[in-house]
């Protein structure tokens, strides 16, 4: 069934002082079934952690928007992304979240898989009541065209024609990326543990634009920011909300910068605080280790507070990966993967995961309150009467770079505004327009 045409500019408005974004488009079935399409097929979209595919035959189930696929690296090393759907009758050929196989079967008529795809089984295929001789066999479970590998982050796409990943990440989205791995100091991290998985009422795109947003700490997380003014910051050296007194922690949330991607991607980065004092700690070595390595200014930024929303639905903040999938206009899966970096000491991971733990875990300080705001904006934008939202904050205080990404100060609407343009420019066309 074709799908309706939608006209991008009833959605979003900008002019040179304005920026507007229509309620609908958080709230629209079309606009919904339309973004699976256009944007969910056409742009890389992360799937894996190379960590989680280390020996052939590990995989693990993923999806692209709406699409179900499985990853999985192959016996020859590569890594290959499939279709979760048997070709005979469109059974999930997976179930687990994760594992390690040789073949998958189908739990229907046991078709049967290699691990690139390969159909390698029909039972009773010449059977009398089987298929007969010119019988047309599928080669296998579908296998997107696209695969790559940015420092053993993996993405795929539906659509041949994407852009090569160094060229979707360029600029600070590659930067915020290396500067996280850089925290180990042999460039490594290891997903920890079993991910985190719920279910928030409200769409998407609400977890795009919150990841980065500058603007909501000290409002949306006003019981943290008290608990933490009356109680101290617990978690010493690895705290990313770091900061006595609430004067401190509003001082603090006014450094750094953000960065708009013409390729829709949001960076929000600070500079570490107190980072002398850090050579003074428990953990001086490990400072003095990076900082041998890569100077004294880019080690502020390394072990500094950076968070990213890499299009359209990939996160890092903190020591964690994060991956939201849309389920319906009003209903997203968010999935968090917390983890640890290679070649630190024990002592320092833990910290790291308990500092996860106390702002993201399931009985944390701080994720509650996004996901509650993100449910209540789906309950305010019911009221539809007036209906454009407001996302020109900072945009007269924004710098356009050579690289065509715009930098803005830290509480800026600057990281919305690109995951906007980049939202229109695919919405708007059918093959995946370039920025
Ligand atoms: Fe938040």
């Amino acid at each position: 069934m074709p799908h309706a045409v939608l006209d991008s500019s009833e959605f979003v408005l900008e002019a040179p002082d304005a920026f507007r974004v229509n309620g609908r488009a958080y709230t629209s079935q079309a606009v919904f079934d339309l973004e699976q399409k256009r944007i969910f097929e056409k742009t890389w979209i992360y799937v894996a952690h190379e960590s989680e595919l280390q020996a052939p035959g590990d995989f693990k189930t993923a999806h692209l928007g709406s699409q179900p696929v499985i990853v999985v690296r192959d016996a020859a090393g590569a890594i290959n992304v499939l279709s979760n759907r048997c070709a005979h009758r469109g059974v999930a050929v997976c179930r687990e979240r994760a594992g390690h196989t040789r073949a998958f079967v189908c739990p229907y008529h046991s078709w049967s898989y290699d691990l690139t795809g390969k159909l390698t089984g029909i039972p009773g295929r010449d059977d009398a009541g089987g298929y007969a001789e010119g019988f047309q066999q599928p080669e296998g479970l579908f296998k997107l065209p696209s695969v790559a590998n940015y420092r053993g982050f993996v993405f795929a796409s539906a659509s041949p024609d994407v852009v090569p990943i160094d060229v979707f990440l360029a600029g600070g989205a590659a930067q915020l990326i290396d500067r996280k791995l850089q925290q180990s100091p042999v460039g490594r991290i290891r997903l920890q543990g079993e991910p985190f998985i719920g279910v928030y009422q409200g769409n998407w795109k609400f977890q795009s634009e919150n990841i980065v947003d500058g603007y909501h700490f000290m409002h949306t997380h006003r019981a943290f920011v008290s608990l933490q003014n009356k109680y101290g910051d617990t978690t010493g050296d690895f705290g990313v909300h770091k900061g006595g007194s609430t004067a401190d922690m509003r001082r603090n949330r006014l450094s750094g910068n953000v960065l708009g991607s013409p390729y829709g991607h949001g960076i929000n980065q600070k500079p570490a605080v107190g980072f002398d004092a850090l050579f003074e700690g428990p953990y001086a070595d490990y400072y003095a280790r990076l900082t041998s390595r890569h100077g004294l200014e880019e080690t502020q930024w390394i072990v500094g507070a950076g968070a990213a929303c890499i299009f359209p639905n990939f996160g890092m903040i903190h020591n964690q990966l994060r991956v939201w999938r849309p389920l319906a206009p009003g209903l997203t899966e968010v999935t968090v993967f917390p983890y640890v970096l290679e070649d630190v000491p024990d002592s320092f991971n833990q910290g790291l995961m308990r500092s996860h733990e106390r702002f993201y875990g399931p009985a944390g300080y701080g994720a509650a309150d996004d996901v509650e705001v993100f449910a209540m904006a789906q309950q305010g934008l019911r009221a539809s009467l007036d209906d454009w939202l407001i996302m020109e904050r900072g945009m007269h205080a924004e710098t356009r770079l050579d690289s065509g990404e715009i930098e803005g100060k830290p509480s800026s609407e600057t990281v919305h505004r690109a995951f906007w343009r980049r939202w229109r420019d695919l919405m708007d066309h059918p093959d995946g327009g370039q920025p």
